[in-house]
């Protein structure tokens, strides 16, 4: 697959990326884990990438991921430090996984954390994901917080990574 990953912008669908997000996590929604991402309309999407940068991955022209980088995330103690950025809605369409593509939307996230003058990437999953959370811990990611969302069946756990050391 030839990846080119670039901002969303004004042109494109926001169907298309909600589509893609719940696509992306049904597998998630199989094991019982009621994500935000699970069913998100597309107002909620709107207003999530609003509020930072949305990054989309395309293969030709079939979206394949997408990843919301917010250099100043709120809803927890963690997120809410000024030396902390964060990624939410991270996701890959099925047919699309385990071929890199997540890495390297991570890998940019991590950049432009870096370059906004973050000195941690955080995001929050399932604690019972425990492919996601051994996949983050891989990544170099450590868990940091437990929190409990309002209207979700499970507990988060916050991870997060020291960047540049
Ligand atoms: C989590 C998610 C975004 C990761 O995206 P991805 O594109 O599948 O991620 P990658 O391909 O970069 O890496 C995933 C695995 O594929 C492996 N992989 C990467 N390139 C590969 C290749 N060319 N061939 C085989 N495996 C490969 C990676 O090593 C990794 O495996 P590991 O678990 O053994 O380390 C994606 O799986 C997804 O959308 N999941 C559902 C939604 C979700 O969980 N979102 C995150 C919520 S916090």
């Amino acid at each position: 697959m030839a990846i080119a990953i670039r901002l969303l912008n004004a042109s494109d669908s926001i169907a298309d990326l909600t589509a893609l997000l719940h696509s992306a996590y049904s597998g998630l929604q199989r094991l019982g884990f009621n994500y935000t991402a699970v069913d998100q309309p597309e107002e909620v999407t709107r207003q999530r990438v609003d509020g930072g940068e949305c990054y989309v991955a395309f293969d030709d022209d079939r979206l394949v991921g997408s990843i919301l980088f917010r250099r100043r995330p709120r809803g927890c103690a963690w997120y809410e430090q000024p030396h902390v950025a964060a990624v939410h809605q991270f996701g890959v369409l099925p047919a699309a996984q385990r071929q890199g593509v997540g890495l390297q939307l991570m890998r940019l996230s991590e950049k432009r954390a870096l370059e906004t003058g973050a000195t941690e990437l955080a995001l929050d999953t399932a604690e019972g994901a425990t492919h996601l959370v051994d996949w983050y811990k891989r990544l170099g990611y450590r868990k940091v917080a437990i929190e409990q969302w309002r209207d979700k069946t499970y507990r988060s756990l916050i991870l997060s990574k020291q960047l540049g050391s």
